[in-house]
């Protein structure tokens, strides 16, 4: 498989030098090498600098610029450049522009205005491509390829009649027959059904409840529109190539693309993360771990970040001094082996110039922005052998992206049910506890975890309930949580009762739900079974609940209010040599943080230090059995991490350890044990 120069971190930025006279370019080399940067994405945005009319290209400025980079010992990340299409080709192909749910349409004049559907569209990326790659397949720079940019971040599905027509062939492809797609879609309800292919249009603007199964295959099918924009440039760099890896940009938490799948055609997953620069790093961590787990099998990428602030938010606060580095470390903690921000230089002109940069508009020698890329970069060049090595994981976070759409389709008991939500519930706490977490899906190996958390599995496909049976059975703690279990991969009820796939597995029946009218919270009380699993007291209860009946379950808690008073709301049932627990409720911050411990606990798993709260404690595991433990002081004030087993070289200061370590506020180590 294509890969990277081994042995080394990556470290650099986008770099836009189109927008700058070719003077700045020599300057940009010696202020990149004072920082340690050895590679750079360049070519994002620069299809209308590459070519001006089809066949017609300007590869001279690039040809320069890759000379300049490859005497300077920086590496390409070579972007395809077909983000944002040039106005001749709009001219030339205006069906190219995306349609909105209302039929309006979007014009040429900010970027990513294509229709992913668009036959011109991709036609002119091949070409593009085919051309790009040809000229620059055997130069000296070259190190990898950056397909397009953040698909999806601004037009996530087209709605258009080039787009109804890729619909219809999709369906076919997917259910076979009109028949079919009428079962599946359920169309005997209010007058939907379909007599031919040609009926079958995008779920557009519409009066009232859209067809869930529609909106569902929608979802899928819009994902895989955009997959085979990128596979149409992957094929051509993968012919042309063949030894060069390829990637594309993810984003933090993205609905509309099933990046799993996207994953398996890439030769390693990269995510761009903006998180509030006053909040927690909970989104940096949680996305962190997510994109390795797209690909647990190779090291991953940081190909975004900011170095201060973003211009997009209403208010736009800055990383104060030192939040860069640990947040830096933070991803390189979860496997990251490059750590890549937009942007290089800082933008004169355009919508992006106010956006936060490695290199700032005034004088490099007082920017706090240059003088913190340069020490973070400076610190890198040592840190090389952490390279390659790996997060070993005892518990997962079950991840489905189809049960993401189908869970926050509209008309559910509760419109407020968000898959983050029941991820997040998990995830804050296991990251507190300094527990490594991975993100599991429907092709995972589960064997290799003690715990599985699966959140708001509404919607479960063919397999996915033995596969977690089968976990259980083999030892392992799984924990589910309220409406889980309730429809089949087109969104129809799986009837039964509810859960019905997992009614034996847990041992209980779900009659109805009770959803709580409005945020009061009310207490569960603690059974002795739970008390005697360590649960505290009383857990607080809101949001959603449900009248369970046990068939054959413990219960751990119980409801304390209206007509629920007394019935389940906490159960577990042993199965094999596991056991399947389930929560018929929404507890709070501290409730899920008891259920992780109590849980976690049962399984006997232990963070690798002990450690402050707000300390960070990651380890990455080298193949020769080296371990990096990364301690991270999230606090703004100094702390003592002590811990008999903090011995080994501190890599950055390097000092060797006894067993304590100081910390300044946001400050960070890396033990080699
Ligand atoms: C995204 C894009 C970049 C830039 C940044 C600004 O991540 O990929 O081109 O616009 O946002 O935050």
């Amino acid at each position: 498989m294509p890969s990277l120069p081994p042995g080394r971190l990556f470290y650099g930025g986008d770099y836009n030098p189109e927008q700058w006279p070719e003077s700045v370019w020599l300057e940009d080399m010696r202020y990149m090498k004072e920082a340690g940067v050895n590679l750079v994405s360049i070519g994002i945005f620069s299809w209308a600098k590459l070519q001006s009319a089809p066949g017609v290209f300007h590869f001279g400025w690039l040809d320069r610029l890759m000379d300049l980079l490859a005497k300077n010992g920086i590496m390409a990340d070579l972007a395809t450049a077909t983000v944002s299409p040039p106005a001749w080709l709009i001219k030339l192909h205006p069906e190219i522009l995306p349609t909105l749910a209302d039929g309006s349409r979007q014009w040429h004049g900010s970027r990513q205005h294509y229709n992913p559907s668009s036959s011109a569209y991709r036609a002119a990326c091949a070409e593009l491509v085919t051309a790009l790659a040809t000229r620059y397949k055997d130069h000296p720079a070259l190190a990898m390829w950056h397909i397009n940019n953040e698909y999806a971040c601004h037009v996530p599905a087209d709605y258009g009649n080039e787009t109804a027509a890729a619909f219809r062939e999709w369906l076919k492809q997917r259910h076979g027959s009109l028949e079919a797609l009428n079962a599946a879609w359920g169309t005997a309800f209010w007058s939907q059904h379909y007599y031919d292919w040609s009926e079958i249009i995008p779920p557009r603007a519409m009066p009232s409840f859209q067809n869930p199964g529609q909106c569902l295959d929608f979802a899928r099918f819009s994902s895989d529109a955009l997959l085979e924009c990128c596979l149409v440039e992957q094929r051509i760099l993968r012919a042309i190539t063949p030894d060069k890896p390829v990637t594309t940009n993810f984003m933090e938490w993205v609905k509309a693309l099933d990046y799993r799948k996207w994953a398996e055609h890439l030769d390693f997953t990269c995510l761009d993360i903006y998180p509030e620069p006053t909040g927690s790093s909970r989104p940096l961590a949680q996305n962190a771990d997510m994109t390795r787990s797209w690909r647990p099998d190779v090291p991953w990428f940081i190909m975004e970040q900011v170095t201060t602030h973003v211009n997009w938010r209403s208010r736009n606060a800055t990383k104060r001094p030192g939040l860069m580095r640990l947040w830096s470390y933070a991803a390189i903690a979860r496997g990251a082996d490059g750590i890549c921000f937009f942007q290089w230089r800082q933008a004169r002109a355009g919508a992006e110039k106010f956006h936060g940069s490695m290199l700032g508009h005034g004088d490099p020698a007082t920017q706090r922005c240059f003088q913190e890329t340069k020490q973070l970069g400076n610190e890198l060049a040592h840190l090389g052998e952490i390279a390659g090595s790996k997060i070993r994981a005892e518990t997962a976070i079950y991840f489905d992206q189809q049960n993401w759409w189908a869970l926050e389709l509209p008309s559910k008991p509760n419109a407020d049910l968000k898959y983050n939500r029941g991820v997040e519930n998990f995830y804050t706490p296991l990251l507190r506890a300094n527990l490594a977490v991975d993100f599991a899906f429907a092709v995972s190996d589960l064997s290799r975890y003690k715990v599985v958390f699966a959140p708001a599995l509404y919607l479960v496909a063919p397999g996915v309930a033995e596969k977690l049976e089968a976990f259980v059975a083999a030892g392992g703690q799984l924990v589910l949580t309220y409406f889980s279990g309730i429809v089949d991969e087109h969104d129809r009820v799986h009837l039964g009762g509810y859960p019905a796939p997992f009614r034996q597995l847990l041992g209980l029946e779900v009659e109805e739900w009770a959803v709580p009218p409005d945020d009061r919270a009310s207490s569960l009380a603690i059974t002795p079974a739970g008390a005697a699993l360590g649960l505290p007291g009383k857990l607080a209860s809101s949001f959603w609940a449900e009248a369970i009946r046990a068939e054959g379950c413990e219960v751990l808690a119980t409801f304390t209010e209206g007509y629920l008073a007394g019935r389940p709301a906490l159960t577990r049932r042993a199965h094999g040599k596991g056991h399947a627990w389930y929560l018929g409720t929404e507890l709070d911050a501290a409730g899920y943080a008891a259920l992780v411990k109590t849980v976690t606990d049962t399984a006997g798993l232990r963070p690798p230090l002990a450690a402050p709260a707000d300390v960070e404690v990651v380890e990455r595991h080298a193949a020769d059995g080296t371990r990096y433990a990364f301690v991270l002081n999230h606090r703004d004030e100094p702390v003592t991490v002590s811990d008999p087993s903090l011995r080994g070289r501190e890599l950055l200061s390097a000092r060797d350890l006894a067993g304590a370590l100081e910390l300044p506020p946001l400050g960070v180590a890396i033990v080699r044990r």
